[in-house]
């Protein structure tokens, strides 16, 4: 096996250096390699100091992951820690890229951290569900003081390097050559002869903690409000706390006992299927990942309204130079006018330099006319949405667009298909059905239409990571899969009105149990006129094909839209966006249960729970089996990553898993006799059920 981690010296200092790409995680070899250098390092007769490095862009990343689902292989991670620590010859962390989570917990152990501009310091456990494991918990409070501690432990964020030098977790950062400067660092401690600094043996920003008894109380509730529902922050508190109370050693045995608890559980179990199958969503079977994609110079945008503005943003956030454009100049000017405040926001709230903010405002600009998107590589209409309007530009572009350029519409539930039949070049045609505000949110779904080339797919694909987001590949059919999904949740939940449930209970029921948001805040957000609108039209086309509660329509009828009039399923004070509940939709929704001749019934918050996230469940198992999705993980990162679907329960057809596709199913058949049609249970569902299988056995999700 190649050496992961070599030793040598340079003059009188020993280097141990980590090789292990491609970000020098903590596997089995890594450790034994660190605790056989260390031991070389101590037998070195010439070496005064040593300097532990990675070699590439990391220091260490962080633990290896595949190794969680299996027992640990010696040694353990805290005798190279302790290793470190207990050095009888200056040890310096020399940090030049991400040191994360068991990264971070060597660098603390070592007496000093020099850093290069571009490194990066965080403890992500609590986003695998678990805490630092080997006395990152105890050592971070006692260099930065308990509060920045919580900060980074509980939220699982990174800090660069400037900001982990203002907290005192580096000691110096060094320009130029890293390693030139940590043997410089070196050579100057050691003539120091200053003592060896053990963060083990510090105590003053844990006296100060102690001093301030309303510290933990008051953050466990801030902790709690966030976490929603998930363990780990709340447990990575618990592991802080322990520093304060306890003596070191005692600590990090508490912290080991947590780390203990959480890893391997259900929470940590669902967090890491999340980010397995974020990464798997990448992958398409029939579209290698060398499939070449096609060069991204210069992108045009038809249409600045909600959806416009916001991709606009994507493409100069990416540094790409983009071509908007509207029809009238006052709407160009309205568009462009909310993606200067929005970048005027940021740079207030310190998130964005003046001088980035108007780098990328120069890379966007705006134009009147259709023959504006000149020789762009992508051009992506988000224009109203009107399949006539759509048509009609599509086959404008099909006259106008260079050969080659990719030609994406953002629709959120037209036909794909149709709208590429326009042109003659149909494999160009793609969908990038981008979220609300679009700058903004993560999931970005990949409609692949009929005729749509592999190479644009890939193009799609590669362009979403180039934005930063979670691009996940679908199909074309009625709301492609997150909003075919949410139809049938959205139309649960009002079904559960009538029956006897009331808005904020659900929304209620639906938070406890860790969503971001219940169904009527968030109807009440987007606008309860765009579901309206489509309804009307459906019922137009499509007389009794579909039968959903009317009490989304009577409120409708009322104006009442949501936050934007102030009124919606819940009432709200001019200027705020506080749902409050509304004793008019209370009176509204007990008269129509009475007008069904309905006595409403108390309904559980779990059957809240399960009549909607199985209503999810059921028609993600639909979207599986006709192929619009390619795999159970995909449906669950659509869910996490754009509908506030709490990644801790994993997505919706994890969580089906977990709790036993036989039981899924017994619930669905008893809503099925109970509530009518459209709960019989997906052929899938059912088979699977059936076979003892669960949705994960289906397709490996490590793709
Ligand atoms: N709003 C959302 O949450 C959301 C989410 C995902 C997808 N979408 C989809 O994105 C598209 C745009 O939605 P939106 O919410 O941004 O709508 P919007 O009404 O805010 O903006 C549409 C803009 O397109 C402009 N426009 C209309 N015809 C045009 C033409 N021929 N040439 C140039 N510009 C034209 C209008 O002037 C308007 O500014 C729709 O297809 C919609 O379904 C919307």
């Amino acid at each position: 096996m190649a050496q992961v981690v070599r030793y040598e010296r340079r003059g009188s200092v020993g280097v141990i250096t980590i090789e292990s790409p491609p970000v020098n995680a903590l596997s089995r070899a890594v450790r034994q390699g660190l605790v056989d250098a260390l031991l070389q390092g101590l037998g070195d007769g010439q070496a005064k100091a040593l300097v532990l490095i990675g070699a590439g862009r990391s220091f260490i990343a962080g633990a290896d992951i595949r190794e969680f689902a299996k027992p640990l292989e010696p040694p353990d991670l805290a005798l190279v820690t302790s290793g470190f620590e207990s050095s009888t010859k200056p040890t310096i962390a020399a940090i030049s890229g991400p040191a994360l989570g068991g990264g971070l917990e060597v660098a603390l152990a070592c007496h000093y951290r020099i850093a290069a501009a571009a490194a990066q310091f965080g403890f992500p456990e609590v986003k695998l569900g678990i805490v630092p494991g080997c006395g990152g918990t105890q050592r971070l409070p006692r260099l930065v003081g308990v509060r920045p501690a919580l900060d980074m432990i509980t939220t699982g964020e990174s800090l660069r390097t400037t900001q982990a030098k203002a907290i005192g977790l580096v000691d110096e950062i060094v320009d130029g050559d890293l390693l030139q400067g940590a043997l410089r660092f070196a050579e100057r401690m050691v003539a120091s002869g200053a003592p060896l600094p053990r963060l083990r043996d510090r105590d003053e920003k844990l006296a100060a903690a102690r001093a301030e008894p309303g510290l933990f109380p008051e953050y466990r509730a801030a902790v709690t409000r966030r976490a929603r529902g998930q363990e780990s922050p709340l447990r990575a508190v618990d592991a802080v706390e322990a520093a304060v109370t306890l003596p070191f050693g005692d600590g990090l045995k508490r912290e080991r006992a947590i780390f203990a608890e959480l890893v391997g559980g259900a929470q940590s179990r669902a967090l890491i299927h999340a980010f397995f199958a974020e990464r798997a969503s990448m992958v398409v079977p029939d579209v290698p990942a060398d499939t070449a994609t096609r060069l991204v110079r210069s992108a045009a945008v038809i249409g600045a309204g909600t959806m416009g503005g916001g991709i606009a943003m994507c493409f100069a956030n990416a540094g790409i130079p983009v071509t908007v454009i509207e029809t009238s100049s006052e709407a160009l000017e309205r568009g462009l006018g909310i993606v200067r405040g929005n970048y005027a926001g940021s740079v207030a709230r310190g998130r964005l330099e003046q001088s980035a903010m108007e780098k990328r405002l120069g890379l966007i600009k705006g134009a009147l006319d259709l023959a504006a998107i000149g020789d762009a590589d992508v051009v992506i209409e988000a224009v109203f949405e009107e399949m006539a309007i759509k048509k009609e530009i599509f086959a404008r572009l099909d006259a106008l667009a260079k050969p080659g350029a990719v030609l994406a519409t953002n629709t959120s539930s037209l036909d794909i298909d149709v709208i590429a039949a326009q042109t003659k070049r149909p494999q160009d045609v793609i969908g990038m059905h981008f979220f609300s505000p679009a700058n903004v949110m993560r999931l970005l779904e990949v409609v692949r239409g009929k005729a749509t080339a592999k190479d644009v797919v890939a193009t799609a694909m590669r362009l979403g990571k180039t934005f930063g987001k979670v691009p996940v590949l679908v199909g074309v059919c009625d709301g492609f899969v997150g909003n075919r999904m949410i139809f049938q949740y959205t139309r649960e939940a009002e079904f559960l009105l009538e029956e006897g449930a009331l808005p904020w209970q659900v929304d209620k029921a639906l938070g406890d149990w860790g969503l971001a948001m219940g169904p009527f805040a968030m109807s009440d957000m987007a606008g309860n006129d765009v579901g309206w609108r489509i309804r009307k039209q459906q019922a137009a086309t499509r007389p009794n094909d579909r039968r959903y509660a009317h009490l989304a329509d009577l409120i409708c009828e009322k104006g009442r839209f949501g936050q934007k009039t102030n009124a919606g399923w819940y009432r709200y004070e001019k200027g705020s966006r506080a749902p409050l509940p509304d004793p008019e939709i209370e009176a509204l929704i007990v008269a129509e249960s009475k007008r069904q001749g309905r006595v409403r019934e108390t309904i559980s918050d779990a059957e809240i729970v399960k009549r909607t996230i199985y209503a999810l469940v059921n028609e993600g198992a639909k979207i599986l089996e006709e192929g619009i999705a390619q795999r159970p993980g995909d449906i669950d990162i659509i869910y996490v990553s754009g509908y506030g679907f709490p990644a801790w329960r994993g997505g919706p057809m994890f969580y089906a898993d977990t709790m036993g596709l036989d039981n899924v199913y017994a619930d669905m058949k008893r809503f099925h006799e109970r509530h009518g049609f459209f709960w019989r249970p997906a052929p899938l569902l059912e088979k699977l059920a059936r076979e003892g299988r669960r949705f994960a056995d289906l397709a490996p999700s490590r793709g």
